[in-house]
């Protein structure tokens, strides 16, 4: 079992950090291949609570490796503050590596995210403001600057004069702009050189030799399915590839080392940000389910809209990622209703449809088609085993099963570590 990837099912927020670092412990490597820092991944250990957004989940866990691959894009001023704030709990990260060929977000991607965004106006797409889209649109377009640039002066210079001299007149000339100073942005990234230095490696190499050693290499999404830009819901999306393919272009490990894919699932959907959500509440339901499941962002506070599960999604993402299988998480969320409405496939203009449409304005106009299962309204927070689930729950996890074309494998009963029904050893 040398390489698994895990990654989100949904629109991201399925509890991706607290499944990571569950594996954290018997895993040797745990690999970041795409996003940067606008993911934000809790994990609760003990009394302690965790924020991350750059760093691998797996960082928590004491003899794994955490990897940022060269799929992902580096703000290095949060990384080292990320950094700095696990080492001021105590957390070692000593052992970090940091692919040479991952892109930086600088302070101009960042500005244009902003201004891009604020022109759009109400077509805007919700990002998290984080530079994410303009740094992989540089990289892109060949004017990325990489993590091995901080440490030749000359190349980072040219590089940087190169990113700006397109960037400035629209900076200017558009967004009505100051433009941004060549030397003040390399000053600035030359001010990270020495404390990253020490973590730069090839990853690449790393990480296959570890595979031919027997190790466990385990891939760590960001986002989700929904918000790949190639398979997400376009133009609502992020940059990047969050899905199972994406984890071999953003580490340099081949897809045929990779033996298992699992896909996060949330006992029901939620989204932040702009886009067609078609399970979408804005009812009471919606609000309980925010309230209860605790639905706000950690990376932007945002609200996150709520909904019923959709296993029309579900089964996107088993098909589109080869997911082998599912962590349902938060499904002590859903305990109280007295029925739980499934959305099963959508009424499209009068039409009933099973998988999800690939028009984009067919999408817009879904409407989901319910069936409702019965509900609980004993407390499963302690529930061990399967076996020690009520009735309904067990039924609504072999439904949620049988709907979205995996098997569950485990099924998170509350945010900490040990609130998880191991059905199936991911190992
Ligand atoms: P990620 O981005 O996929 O890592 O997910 P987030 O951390 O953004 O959001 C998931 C939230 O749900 C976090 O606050 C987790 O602590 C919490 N969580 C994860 N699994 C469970 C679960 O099974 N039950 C409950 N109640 N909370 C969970
Ligand atoms: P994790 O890893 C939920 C959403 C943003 C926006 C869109 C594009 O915690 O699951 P971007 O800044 O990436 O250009 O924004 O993607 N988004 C997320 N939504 N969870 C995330 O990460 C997200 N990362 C980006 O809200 O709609
Ligand atoms: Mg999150």
């Amino acid at each position: 079992m040398p390489a698994l990837v895990l990654l989100g099912a949904q629109w991201g927020d399925e509890g991706k950090g607290k499944a990571t670092d569950l594996l954290g412990g018997s895993v040797d490597y745990v690999v970041r291949y795409q996003g940067g820092n606008n993911a934000g991944h809790t994990v609760v250990v003990g009394d302690q609570k965790y924020a991350l957004h750059l760093l691998p989940s797996g960082i928590l866990s004491p003899g794994c490796v955490p990897v940022i691959g060269n799929g992902v894009v580096v703000d290095p001023s949060v990384l080292l503050s990320e950094l700095s704030g696990l080492n001021e709990r105590g957390v070692d990260t000593s052992g970090l590596l940091i692919s040479g060929n991952a892109h930086l977000i600088t302070p101009y991607h960042t500005e244009v995210d902003k201004v891009t965004e604020r022109f759009l106006g109400k077509r805007k797409i919700g990002t998290t403001g984080r530079g994410i889209g303009p740094a992989y649109a540089d990289k892109i377009n060949r004017v990325g600057i990489r993590v091995q640039d901080l440490f030749d002066e000359s190349i980072l210079t040219q590089k940087v004069e190169a990113a700006l001299d397109f960037k400035n007149q629209v900076l200017a000339k558009l967004y009505n702009r100051r433009a941004v100073r060549t030397e003040q942005i390399v000053e600035e990234l030359l001010g990270y050189a020495d404390a990253l230095r020490g973590y730069v490696a090839d990853t690449t190499l790393i990480l296959n030799n570890a595979v031919d050693e027997g190790k466990v290499v385990l891939f760590e999404g960001g986002q989700g399915t929904l918000l790949d830009v190639d398979h997400g819901t376009y133009p609502f999306v992020t940059s990047s590839n969050p899905t199972a393919g994406g984890a071999c272009t953003g580490s340099g490990v081949g897809p045929t080392r990779i033996s298992r894919v699992i896909g996060i699932l949330k006992a029901y959907t939620t989204r932040v940000g702009a886009g067609p959500f078609p399970t979408e509440l804005l009812d009471a339901d919606g609000e309980a389910l925010r309230e209860i499941g605790g639905e706000r962002g950690v990376t932007t506070g945002r609200d996150r809209r709520c909904g019923w599960f959709d296993a029309v999604i579900a089964r996107y993402a088993t098909r589109v990622n080869g997911l082998t299988d599912f962590f349902l998480t938060k499904l002590d969320v859903l305990t109280g209703w007295e029925r739980i409405p499934v959305c099963v496939g959508y009424e499209i203009d009068g039409e009933r449809i099973d998988e999800l449409p690939f028009s984009q304005s067919d999408f817009h106009h879904a409407t989901p088609v319910y069936e409702y299962l019965p509900g609980w309204s004993e407390d499963i927070t302690k529930a061990k085993s399967f076996s020690d689930l009520p009735k309904n729950a067990q039924g609504y996890v072999k439904a949620v099963e049988e709907m979205s074309g995996a098997p569950v494998s485990a099924i998170g009963v509350g945010p900490g570590r040990d609130e998880t029904i191991q059905i199936n050893s991911f190992l």
